[in-house]
């Protein structure tokens, strides 16, 4: 039994796409919805559409990916509209993924998602890394501690926001005090894309990707041990919050590995982009294979089981 119980209810298993990857299109929306995936996330939207920067903007790697894709979206009406269509009988939430270029642009989505009073629930994404000139906000303490005070404002229901990865104690410390004053912050997602990247081609003697002079997110294997630490340590910080997994999940293996970490649900990006939608019930049925060996028959049983030496 893969399922997970959170946010007020019970989704059929506790895999589901990272914002960005399959998502920008209803179609591929749909297309998620219809596979073996437990939940629903839209790419992360600004108020105005926009194309994104110039490609080549993503490039697979033997160890994932790179990508300064910048943000290409079809704008928070568009969003809006499927999640005024979705279909939520079908037991599988919907995530709005929500990245506005400004304080004031976020603020105005979360207002105008709860007029709607939809049941979608908003990813505030604190951590794009690739739009040029926009430093990612949560690796500003004051100005996440500011922007978090002002969704509180504009939104009255259950949010969560995706973080970048953090790399040092300190930083754990201080983010978790920060978000521990929100009580309507229900989760975070860890982590976001290992930001600003390099990947060097030899034979061509370049970078692989156009934008930010090669520059970009770095996901896939690169990035599970950081994503991991993420998960493990604001588990550990962020009592009576909920923590989704997101990092080089390819496999059962590794989806356990992040509830093992303390996740409740598990976000599958870079595999999911190089293999499509049926990527899902491939990771759930060896996760399931892999609880069924180790005698575990629910999520509860291991969830943030870590042992330590
Ligand atoms: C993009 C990348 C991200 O990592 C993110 O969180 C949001 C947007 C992008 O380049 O489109």
């Amino acid at each position: 039994d893969l399922s997970v119980t959170w946010l007020g209810q019970t989704m059929p298993g506790c895999l589901y796409n990272a914002s960005g990857v399959w998502c920008r299109e209803a179609d591929e929306l749909e297309a998620v919805l219809a596979s073996a995936a437990a939940a629903v996330i839209s790419k992360s939207a600004t108020l105005l559409p926009r194309d994104g920067n110039p490609e080549p903007r993503y490039c697979r790697t033997p160890l994932g990916s790179i990508n300064s894709m910048g943000l290409p979206n079809r704008g928070f009406d568009y969003y809006l509209d499927y999640a005024r269509r979705y279909r939520y009988g079908s037991g599988k939430p919907l995530f709005l993924s929500l990245s506005g270029l400004s304080l004031d642009d976020n603020c105005e989505m979360l207002r105008r998602l709860a007029e709607e009073g939809l049941p979608a629930v908003p990813e505030v994404n604190l951590s794009c890394p690739n739009v040029p000139g926009k430093p990612q906000l949560g690796y500003d303490f004051a100005a996440t501690a500011e922007a978090l005070d002002a969704f509180d404002a504009a939104y009255s229901g259950l949010y969560g926001v995706k973080l970048p990865p953090y790399f040092d104690p300190a930083h754990f410390a201080a983010m978790a005090e920060i978000l521990n004053r929100h009580p309507r912050l229900a989760f975070v997602t860890c982590i976001n894309s290992i930001g600003n990247g390099l990947v060097v081609d030899i034979d061509s003697e370049a970078v692989v990707i156009k934008p930010k002079d090669g520059l970009g997110g770095l996901g896939g294997d690169y990035v599970l041990p950081t994503a991991l630490a993420n998960v493990r340590e604001f588990y550990r910080l962020l009592p009576g919050k909920d923590v989704v997994g997101c990092g080089g999940v390819k496999s059962g293996r590794e989806a356990f590995m992040h509830i093992l970490a303390g996740a409740r649900a598990v976000q599958v990006g870079t595999c999911l982009y190089h293999e499509g939608p049926g990527a899902f019930s491939r990771i759930a049925d060896e996760l399931a294979m892999l609880m069924r060996v180790k005698g575990y028959r629910s999520l509860d049983a291991f969830r943030g089981r870590l042992r330590t030496l």
